[in-house]
């Protein structure tokens, strides 16, 4: 039997950073490795979420360049990413997959014109963009084709994570959100969006408080987590600068200094706690890194 494998590394992520919904998202430096394998013999199939949703990216991209699927197709994962808790785990999935599918054929496609094939298949540009080009992500949709842009984030700035046990999966926690806004609402989120960006940039954390402030998607998604609130605030006192809810939940993430990064992650789980909740926590920085091959097409028998 002839085999042969390609091995990518990509980012975990966090997308809408409080006001700004499908268009803003980081790249953490919590990653996947991903190894996608084909024989021309039939191989066991992936073993868990995150492979089986590398393994269909992966087959998309041999559809996608008119190539004949291999007679075998597998993947595997190492990661301790957690599924369905708003860290963008599909968009990892869904990238990786097309990247070492993209390896292992030599088609030598860009990764602006593999992001397509990973968003058609995941949905979310403000997770699969930073999973694939590392950074602090602007991305808006344009006409069907996704423009953004990367900054390279501070390496003084830190997410401090609270992961509850539950999950929010995403398309649930999107049927909730209104379907219109006032005027009002609207400049509430489009300032605050901005303001984020520029804040970052600038260093000027003490405006991060305000700037992750939000009324387009968090209070609606709130109805599914309601001790979410009572969290952002214990953050808050505990010194972290700006508190929200990761992608689509359940994820909190706060923005911390190392000084604080400790303190909010205990209070975070103490008022989680007081709501009968369990959550791990972790504490990231923003990474420019965005996805990697780690090694090309390696041959066995
Ligand atoms: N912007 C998307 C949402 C991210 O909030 O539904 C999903 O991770």
């Amino acid at each position: 039997m002839s085999q042969r494998s390609a091995s990518v590394r990509v980012p975990a992520t966090s997308a809408n950073l409080g006001p700004g919904f499908d268009s803003l998202g980081v790249a953490l430096d919590w990653t996947a490795d991903v190894t996608v394998t084909i024989a021309d013999t039939p191989l066991p199939p992936p073993d868990g979420p995150i492979a089986g949703m590398a393994a269909s990216a992966a087959a998309a991209l041999y559809r996608f360049a008119g190539i004949e699927l291999p007679g075998g197709l597998t993947a595997s994962v190492e990661t301790d990413m957690p599924v369905g808790r708003g860290l963008g785990t599909s968009a990892t999935a869904r990238v990786a997959g097309v990247l070492a599918a993209d390896a292992l054929l030599g088609a030598g496609h860009t990764p602006d014109e593999l992001l397509p094939i990973a968003t058609r298949l995941e949905g979310h540009g403000d997770n699969a963009v930073p999973a694939m080009f590392g950074g602090l992500c602007v991305v808006v949709n344009d006409e069907d084709e996704l423009v953004h842009l990367s900054l390279t984030p501070p390496d003084d700035l830190r997410l401090a994570l609270l992961i509850p046990e539950f999950s929010m999966p995403t398309h649930e926690s999107r049927e909730r959100l209104p379907d219109r806004l006032t005027r009002n609402q609207a400049v509430h989120n489009i300032g605050r969006a901005a303001m984020l960006v520029a804040a970052i940039s600038e260093h000027r954390y003490d405006l991060l408080r305000t700037a992750t402030g939000d009324v387009l998607h968090q209070p609606a998604r709130a109805g599914l987590f309601p001790a979410m609130y009572q969290i952002f605030q214990a953050a808050r006192d505990a010194g972290a600068f700006g508190v929200y809810l990761s992608g689509g939940g359940s994820t909190i993430a706060a923005f911390v200094d190392d000084a604080h990064a400790e303190d909010a992650l205990g209070a975070m789980r103490e008022a989680a706690a007081a709501h009968g909740l369990d959550a791990a926590t972790r504490v990231c920085h923003l990474t420019a890194t965005g996805a990697q091959l780690l090694n090309g097409a390696e041959s066995g028998s």
